[in-house]
This record gives C-alpha cells, sequence and structure tokens, in this order.
C-alpha cells in the first residue's frame, strides 16, 4: 500500500508544475490516495417499472426492468428515475420539480404505498426488487403521471383562498389574527397536495367523482378554522350532501401514507363535529 502511495505521490508531485500546482501537500496525499482507490463491487439493484404509452397504438401497461449500480446513484428513488432517464431510457415519463417534499410532483406508489420519489430511500437490499406504479386508481396521462385533473377541480370547488363579507378593507390593511389562532392552522397548511392521501383512500376510489377525498377535506377545514374567514357555515353547507364528506370511514389510510406527516383523518373528524353542531343549531333555528 505504501509503495502505491509513494508511486501515486509522485504523480502528485508532477502535477505541481501542472494545473494542480494550487493544491498544499496534504491535499495532493489525499488526491493521490482517492486516485489509487480500487472501484468498489457493482451493488445492482433491481427496478420494475410501470410502462403505458398513450401514443403507441395498442400499447398495453407492462412492467418494464431496469439494473442500477447503486454506487453510481443517489440514494433517493428520484435519483434512480433520474438516472434511468438520463442515461438508459429517455423515454421513462415521471413528474418532478423540487426533489426536496415541496412540489409534491412526484408522488407515486413505491413498493405498495403512496409516497414522494424524491423523499424516499432506495431499499438497499439488492435481493429485493423496487416496484414503481403511477398513483392507484387515477387515470394515467403516459407511464407514472397521472391524471390531477378531477383533484384539482375539488380543490377549487372548495373555495380555498380566504373570503370575506366585508370587502371594503381589501387590500387596505392586513388581516390580523392572534398567535393561537394562527397555530390552528399548524399541521394543516403545510399539505403540499401531493393526492398520496387521497389516492389511498378506498372511499376515494369507488366515489372519486362526487367524494372529496382526504386531500381536498382538510384544505376545506383549514379554511373553516382560519379566524379571518367569514365563510365558515357556507363552507360547512357546501359538504352537507351524503358523499362530499361523508363517504370517510375512518380506515386512516390517508394519515398513515401522508409523507408529510400530516393527519387529513384527523381533520375529517373535525368537519364531521362542526357539521354536527351547524346542523343542532340550523335545526334549532327553524
Ligand atoms: S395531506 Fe399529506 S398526503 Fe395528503 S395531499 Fe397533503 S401532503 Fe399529500
Ligand atoms: S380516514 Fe377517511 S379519508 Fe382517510 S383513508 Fe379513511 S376513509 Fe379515506
Ligand atoms: S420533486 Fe417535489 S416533492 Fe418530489
Amino acid at each position: 500500500r505504501s509503495s502505491v502511495v509513494y508511486s501515486s505521490l509522485s504523480i502528485a508531485c508532477l502535477m505541481l508544475n501542472s494545473s494542480f500546482a494550487f493544491l498544499s501537500l496534504p491535499q495532493l496525499v489525499r488526491y493521490a490516495q482517492t486516485a489509487a482507490a480500487p472501484a468498489p463491487e457493482p451493488k445492482i439493484k433491481t427496478f420494475q417499472i410501470y410502462r403505458w404509452d398513450p401514443d403507441t397504438p395498442g400499447d398495453k401497461p407492462r412492467m418494464q426492468t431496469y439494473e442500477i449500480d447503486l454506487n453510481t446513484c443517489g440514494p433517493m428513488v428520484l435519483d434512480a428515475l433520474i438516472k434511468i432517464k438520463n442515461e438508459m431510457d429517455p423515454t421513462l415519463t415521471f413528474r418532478r420539480s423540487c426533489r426536496e417534499g415541496i412540489c409534491g410532483s412526484c408522488a407515486m406508489n413505491i413498493n405498495g404505498g403512496n409516497t414522494l420519489a424524491c423523499l424516499n430511500k432506495i431499499d438497499t437490499n439488492t435481493s429485493k426488487v423496487m416496484k414503481i406504479y403511477p398513483l392507484p386508481h387515477m387515470y394515467v396521462v403516459k407511464d407514472l403521471v397521472p391524471d390531477m385533473s378531477n383533484f384539482y377541480a375539488q380543490y377549487k370547488s372548495i373555495e380555498p383562498y380566504l373570503k370575506k363579507k366585508d370587502e371594503s378593507k381589501q387590500g387596505k390593511e392586513q388581516y390580523l389574527q392572534s398567535i393561537e389562532d394562527r397555530q390552528k392552522l399548524d399541521g394543516l397548511y403545510e399539505c403540499i397536495l401531493c393526492a398520496c392521501c387521497s389516492t389511498s383512500c378506498p372511499s376515494y376510489w369507488w366515489n372519486g367523482d362526487k367524494y372529496l377525498g382526504p386531500a381536498v377535506l382538510m384544505q376545506a377545514y383549514r379554511w373553516m378554522i382560519d379566524s379571518r374567514d367569514d365563510f365558515t357555515e357556507e363552507r360547512l353547507s357546501k359538504l352537507q350532501d351524503p358523499f362530499s364528506l361523508y363517504r370517510c370511514h375512518t380506515i386512516m389510510n390517508c394519515t398513515k401514507t401522508c409523507p408529510k406527516g400530516l393527519n387529513p383523518g384527523k381533520a375529517i373528524a373535525e368537519i364531521k363535529k362542526m357539521m354536527a353542531i351547524y346542523k343542532e343549531n340550523r335545526s334549532s333555528a327553524i
């Protein structure tokens, strides 16, 4: 080993006359040792990924196998997908943007659970295959890209913004909130609308056209309890039908799967409590 280091050191010394001349001696020693390090054993991990291309006539959904050397890949599932797309198969299609759990666009089903590919670590056990599908029970646009149109339309339907009865002060002064009232929004506002929760909910699978699902209901609740909003009753009133809210049967898949550690199941239970009081007040007023 010492002879390797010394011969590497002599190479390093030659470099002193070249573009490496700016390096200090200890840096050169480290450089030489690194250069002499043997290549690590390949760690081949198998990925099976859902593929379907609507532009190829007659194409049927199938699983495609890719093998990656984990020594040359980042630690997250999104790193593997990007590596496959960049180096092996540019036709593989998936959404991603922030690569740090902020945008919600890389939501997919990995080894049976809905999660964010950028926050999900590759299982380094190379004897196990990683299986990746699009979010379940959604229409597929292509490969791992689900059609989010219905989800976004449902989000729009709850009017996810501050609403005031008196708009005369709009744009003129801040709507202040106490520290306590602001704290009530913690655990709600952090939702990134990735839809992992809604697409893990059996009620949403079967009634996704009429049941709003946990993600959208949690945002409905976030605005209902905002002390600055004046439309709590109207927001509740819109959810009275048998489907929008009441298809939730407290199975809690949603809370279990949320990659941001939020609790949409609890938010839905809180809406149901508010709804009971709202209905009671209404019937006693009649
Ligand atoms: S509650 Fe969690 S799982 Fe559901 S959309 Fe928001 S961040 Fe995603
Ligand atoms: S708690 Fe409600 S919203 Fe969450 S998974 Fe169960 S049924 Fe769906
Ligand atoms: S890439 Fe934005 S959450 Fe994963």
